[in-house]
C-alpha cells in the first residue's frame, strides 16, 4: 500500500513504521493519522507481525498536532469535526505490542503518540513536552491524563502549565522512558526489543500486553483476578507446553504463536 506521509516496512516479523513529515517536524494531520491507523491495523491483522515499531526523525518523532490546519477552527469544527483527535484512538485497538522509538521531539500530541504506544525507548537528544498551553489550547489526545498516569501529578501539571520540554534523562528517572539510547543506536535497539517480543508465543504477549493495560482500567483485586484468568488461559496454548518442554529440555523454545 502507498503511503504519503508514512514510510512502512518488515523486518523479520517486526513491523517497522517511520512519521515522515520532515518539512512540518512530522506534525500530526488528519492524513497521517489515518494513514498510521491503516498501518497499525494491517501489521495487526498480519500473521507474520508480531510486534510493531513507530518512529519518527533524528530531529522529531513528531512535533505536535499540525498547528496550521488549528489555526482556523471554530468550536464547531473542533467539536462536531472532531478534527485532530477523532482517528488517534485507533492505536488504541492495536493488540500487539507497539514500541515508540522518539528522538528529537515529542512534544504535544507527538507525546500523547508515543505515550500511547506500550512503552517508550528514548534517543539521548529526546525532548517530551505538552506545550499546548503557550498556544491558547490545553493537550487534547490523552495528555493530562496519561502523563500523570506516567510520571506522577506534579511533573505532569509541571510539564502541562509551564511548557517546558523534559529532556531523555529526566524522561527516564520520572517513569516516561523505559531506556535511553544514543541516538544513532535508537532504532537498532528498538528493532533488537521488537524482535525478541516477536519471537515469544504472540497470543501470551497479547496477554501481557491486555493485563498490563487492565492495571490503568480498574482496581488492584479486580486486575489481580483479571491476570489471574488470564494466566489460567496461558495453559490453553500449544506454546505454553512447548515453553515449558524446552526448559526441562534445556533448549531455546520454539513458538508457533498458537
Ligand atoms: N504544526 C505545524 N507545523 C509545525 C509544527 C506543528 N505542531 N511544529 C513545527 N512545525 C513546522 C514549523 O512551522 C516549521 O515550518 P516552516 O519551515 O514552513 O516554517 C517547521 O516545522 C520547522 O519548525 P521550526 O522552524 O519551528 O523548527 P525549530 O527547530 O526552530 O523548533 C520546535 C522546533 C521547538 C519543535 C518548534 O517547531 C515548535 O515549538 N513546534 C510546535 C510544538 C507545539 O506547540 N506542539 C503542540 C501542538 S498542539 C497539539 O499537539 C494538540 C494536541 O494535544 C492534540
Amino acid at each position: 500500500m502507498d503511503y504519503a506521509n508514512i514510510l512502512v516496512e518488515v523486518q523479520g516479523r517486526v513491523g517497522l513504521i517511520r512519521l515522515n513529515r520532515p518539512k512540518a517536524l512530522n506534525a500530526l494531520n488528519d492524513d497521517l493519522m489515518n494513514e498510521l491507523g491503516q498501518a497499525l491495523l494491517n501489521f495487526d491483522a498480519d500473521d507474520a507481525i508480531g510486534c510493531i515499531v513507530l518512529t519518527g526523525s533524528e530531529k522529531a518523532f513528531a512535533a505536535g498536532a499540525d498547528i496550521t490546519l488549528m489555526a482556523n477552527y471554530s468550536y464547531m469544527d473542533a467539536y462536531k469535526g472532531d478534527y485532530i483527535t477523532r482517528n488517534w484512538e485507533t492505536i488504541r485497538r492495536i493488540r500487539k505490542p507497539v514500541i515508540a522509538a522518539v528522538a528529537g521531539y515529542a512534544l504535544g500530541g507527538g507525546c500523547e503518540l508515543a505515550m500511547m504506544c506500550d512503552f517508550i525507548i528514548a534517543a539521548d537528544n529526546a525532548k517530551f513536552g505538552q506545550p499546548e498551553i503557550k498556544l491558547g489550547i490545553i493537550p487534547g489526545a490523552g495528555g493530562t491524563q496519561r502523563l500523570p498516569r506516567a510520571v506522577s501529578k506534579a511533573k505532569a501539571m509541571d510539564l502541562c502549565l509551564t511548557a517546558r520540554m523534559m529532556d531523555a534523562a529526566e524522561a527516564e528517572r520520572a517513569g516516561l522512558v523505559s531506556r535511553i539510547v544514543a541516538a544513532d543506536k535508537l532504532l537498532d535497539e528498538a528493532m533488537d526489543a521488537a524482535t525478541v517480543i516477536a519471537g515469544m508465543s504472540l497470543p501470551i504477549v497479547m496477554m501481557v500486553k491486555e493485563s498490563v493495560n487492565r492495571a490503568y482500567e480498574t482496581t488492584l483485586s479486580e486486575g489481580v483476578q483479571f491476570e489471574r484468568r488470564q494466566f489460567h488461559a496461558t495453559f490453553a496454548t500449544e506454546d505454553q507446553k512447548e515453553g515449558m518442554r524446552a526448559f526441562l529440555e534445556k533448549r531455546p523454545p520454539n513458538f508457533t504463536h498458537k
